[in-house]
């Protein structure tokens, strides 16, 4: 990589511009292809898509919706052989499904699901791990993989291991010891770990529960807490564990980090619980000092908290299963940031500080659960929905992605969320004191304020360098790159409110450059961008485009019939299919110089 003036590493790419249609762009000189989509196979013998004639076994075998994250893993070390892991977060019935738009107008969001459609919705859910290779054409998926795999909501088995494994809050009729639950919901973004494991972040549960728990149920200020339920989706009607009346402790059993061996298609899906229970966006990691395993989370909701996981354990490099369990023993923490510029990581451990059965907590398991009711009464700083929040692996320092808060007050607001009606989102950067991340004691900075930096009002902090172009707004997914270069993928851009579609930007945080923002990928209309992620070499680049179509430039709703986009096959008839995009530049060398 160019250096960049005053020092880190630069970005050399001629930037692209920013807009609005109903394809994908990608800065000049590189090459952006469609590597997968919503409906391909991913397992043998899946019937090809058909939109008209989708089916829960069809799509139990085919590449799910919404992909989000994407996590490459190497096999044999490789750079140009491995494995894809793809979260699919949700599903858009609107855009899915024929006739779907004007039944739900007639019948209601929850009343027009029928129990077959329910079905393919939660097999399109959970994930995928596919294999790819670089071959002469470009990257393709290795048809007839051993490693390939679906994970969905309705047919994958989960282990619960960690503090609340086993606990009676996560014992249901169908799983009497609490250990066992059926499937994921609603994975956003991730992590992969450094003895090659997949982390996927439960993130919205809420909305998947329908129904009123029994009067006067234990539950109720737990689940009050999260939202449940949510009644987004009308799985309840047709799945009892889905309905709070029929099974009320469900919920308890999902808003965890699931830890995946993508390397063993039988592995079965670890659901961590000692790193809490809360919507969480994904989970990053790095070494302390000390080799112990320290992993970084958001909770995004709005005024909600930022948390630190530190393993037990030390990490062993020659010898992976040593490491399979590590993330069952150790130190969940929440974030406080001080007005003066300095942050403390605040213990979450049952029977210190108010975390005792006076508050309703018997045992680390009541604190897992409620993680949120116990980082309200450490007094963690309120923060305005946090992203992805990942560790540059070159400079030690942690970025957190806050992605917008527009319910912030002038009177709530405070150093580390200093906007209030907070539209656009910023980038706090943290830094551990000697590159320590297991110390308590860190400081913190602002790395940009996002939003356009020629109105005035917006009070964006782009550097001087950024052009029309390469300024953002709503900051989520974020990656580092081999050289330690800072990429940031958003959600929420539209012609309404920014005048461009979401993408990938690239930002600078070392040396005289610091908080110039280049833009270097651009969404179809309607979708946000997801699941950066690059190869070892730094010459691939993995993206995940979702729910294209979603939303036209003026801002009404697509639906099956008429999508904003048929991105990316664009064949009357075939809805917009949220895919997986393979980023390469065109001579080969490394994205963005
Ligand atoms: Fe699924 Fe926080 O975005
Ligand atoms: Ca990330
Ligand atoms: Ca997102
Ligand atoms: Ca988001």
């Amino acid at each position: 990589a160019r250096a960049a003036a005053g020092g880190g590493p630069g970005f050399d790419f001629e930037e692209l511009e920013a807009g609005v249609d109903e394809h994908h762009h990608v800065a000049p000189g590189h090459d952006a292809q469609v590597l997968i989509r919503w409906g391909d196979p991913v397992l043998p013998e899946a019937p090809s898509f058909d939109p008209m004639a989708q089916s829960e076994a069809a799509q139990r075998r085919q590449f799910g919706y919404n992909n989000d994250f994407v996590g490459y893993f190497p096999i044999d070390g490789s750079s140009g052989h491995g494995l894809l892991a793809v979260n699919h977060e949700y599903t858009n019935e609107e855009l899915m499904f024929p006739g779907a738009a004007a039944r739900i107008t007639r019948e209601g969001r929850l009343g027009y699901l029928t129990r077959e459609l329910a079905m393919v919705e939660m097999a399109a859910h959970g994930g995928s791990i596919i294999e790819v290779r670089k071959g002469e054409g470009g990257w393709e998926v290795v048809p007839g993989s051993r490693f390939a795999r679906r994970i969905t909501a309705s047919g994958t088995v989960m282990e619960l291991t960690g503090p609340a494994a086993g606990h009676s809050r996560l014992r249901t009729g169908a799983d009497p010891s609490g250990r066992e639950v059926l499937g994921m919901i609603n994975n956003c973004a991730g992590g992969v770990t450094p003895w090659g494991t997949w982390l996927s972040a439960e993130e919205n549960f809420h909305g998947y529960f329908t129904g009123e728990l029994p009067e006067g149920h234990a539950e109720a200020r737990n689940y009050a807490r999260y939202g449940v339920p949510g009644n987004s989706y009308g799985w309840g009607r047709h799945v009892e564990r889905f309905d709070l009346a029929k099974e009320p402790n469900e919920p308890n059993r999902f808003g965890w980090m699931v830890e995946i061996d993508p390397y063993d298609p039988g592995a079965i899906p670890k659901k961590r619980t000692a790193l809490g229970r809360f919507k969480h966006e994904g989970a990053n990691t790095i070494l302390s000092r000390d080799g112990r395993v320290v992993a970084y989370m958001g909770d995004d909701e709005r005024f909600d908290y930022i948390y630190r996981f530190v393993t037990a354990g030390r990490y062993d490099p020659d010898d992976r299963a040593a490491n399979m369990d590590l993330l069952d023993e150790g130190t969940l923490s929440v974030a406080r940031f001080d007005e003066d510029g300095s942050m403390e990581w605040l213990p979450l451990v049952f029977g210190e500080g108010p975390l005792t059965p006076q508050n309703g907590f018997e045992s680390q398991a009541d604190v897992v659960i409620e993680t949120r009711r116990a980082a309200d009464l450490l007094g963690a700083t309120k923060m305005d929905r946090p992203e992805d929040v990942e560790p540059n692996p070159r400079t030690r320092k942690v970025y957190a992605m806050l992605t917008n808060n527009t319910k912030r007050k002038a009177d709530q607001t405070d150093a580390a969320n200093p906007r209030a009606d907070n539209r656009f989102g910023h980038i706090i950067e943290m830094t551990p004191p000697g590159g320590d991340h297991a110390a308590d004691r860190w400081s913190w900075d602002i790395l940009v304020r996002c939003g356009d930096p020629s109105i005035a009002e917006v009070g964006a902090t782009f550097a001087a360098g950024t052009s029309e172009h390469g300024w953002f707004g709503m900051p989520d997914n974020c990656a580092f790159d081999a050289a330690g270069r800072l990429w940031v993928a958003t959600d929420g851009n539209s012609a309404l409110k920014t005048g461009r579609s979401d993408g990938l930007w690239a930002v600078e945080t070392e040396g005289e450059g610091r908080g110039t923002s280049r833009h270097f990928f651009r969404c179809p209309v309607g979708a946000e961008m997801c699941g950066p992620s690059f190869t070892p070499d730094g010459r691939t680049l993995f993206l995940a485009v979702q729910h294209p179509g979603e939303e036209d430039a003026q801002g009404n709703e697509g639906t099956f019939e008429t999508p904003a986009t048929r991105w990316p096959d664009f064949e009357e008839g075939m809805p917009p299919r949220p895919s997986v995009v393979v980023v390469v530049r065109k001579d080969g060398g490394v994205i963005a110089g």
